[in-house]
């Protein structure tokens, strides 16, 4: 906590031609200084991965996956495996609320995402957190519980460290309907509890280095609070980062605050 560079995720989502992206990336490029307390990763969707992984400077910019399969070959028609983006991407974003939510995967998809992830040297970010309804009934303890349990159980000791987890409220993506904004309060309250789970599961030493994520309504304006939040190594953010001056923003305001905290 606090002693690795910040780890800043701009999730593209199901946005931009290939062409676009190229473009979105070549101006990101531009727009954004060096900033060598933060980690920036983006993740355009499955088909702009390999060119972009061609144009990107790797020590600016690395990729994720914003979806895979965990099985590595075989007749999935329409997947595309973790295996086959080895060497392209460095992170796999899995267990996102719209994956969830839109696209029922279940904690056992996402359980074997995670573990296929790590079988073939990819970083995980693993995604979890309540929707509007279970927030409504005092269920957030429960849900992070759940997915957390769930989607680290194939994790060993050696390889926890290795995952990023994101807190994530399904209520405060910005392109939900009605969302709302998950307070700096509420992402401290919920970082603390998945940290306690954490250190329930492999130990206090692991909970304290394990990087954990708060994504959901971030914007060059509030990223300030967010970073401030107590147990905040990074954030994953949707919509501001298809906007050049808003993730650039973003990136340099992570860069100054992780070069103090
Ligand atoms: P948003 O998306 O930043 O548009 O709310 C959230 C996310 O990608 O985690």
């Amino acid at each position: 906590m606090g002693r690795q560079k910040k780890l800043i995720i701009g999730n593209w989502k199901m946005n931009f031609t290939v062409g676009e992206a190229s473009l979105h990336l070549n101006k990101l490029e531009n727009a954004i200084k060096p900033a060598p307390n933060v980690e920036v990763v983006l993740a355009p969707s499955t088909i702009s991965l390999q060119p972009l992984s061609l144009q990107v400077k790797p020590k600016q910019f690395k990729l994720a996956a914003q979806n895979y399969y965990w099985r590595d070959f075989g007749a999935f028609t329409g997947e595309t495996s973790i295996h086959q983006l080895k060497g392209i991407v460095k992170y796999a974003i899995t267990g996102y609320g719209e994956r969830r939510y839109l696209f029922g995967e279940t904690n056992k998809d996402i359980r074997r995402k995670v573990a296929a992830a790590l079988r073939h040297d990819i970083i995980p970010v693993l995604c979890i957190g309540e929707t509007a309804n279970e927030r409504q009934f005092h269920e957030t303890s429960d849900v992070i519980y759940d997915q957390l349990i769930s989607g680290l159980a194939e994790v060993t000791s050696e390889d926890i460290t290795k995952v990023v987890i994101v807190y994530e409220p399904v209520w405060a993506i910005s392109t939900v309907a009605d969302a709302e904004i998950c307070t700096p309060d509420d992402v401290a309250a919920a970082i603390k509890e998945i940290r306690h789970q954490v250190e329930y599961l492999y130990g206090k030493k692991v909970a304290e280095q394990i990087q954990v994520l708060y994504g959901g309504g971030v914007n060059e304006n509030n990223v300030g609070s967010y970073l401030l939040t107590p147990g905040v190594d990074g954030l994953l953010v949707g919509s501001s980062s298809l906007r050049v001056k808003s993730f650039a923003d973003i990136v340099e305001k992570a860069n100054i605050l992780g070069g103090k905290i």
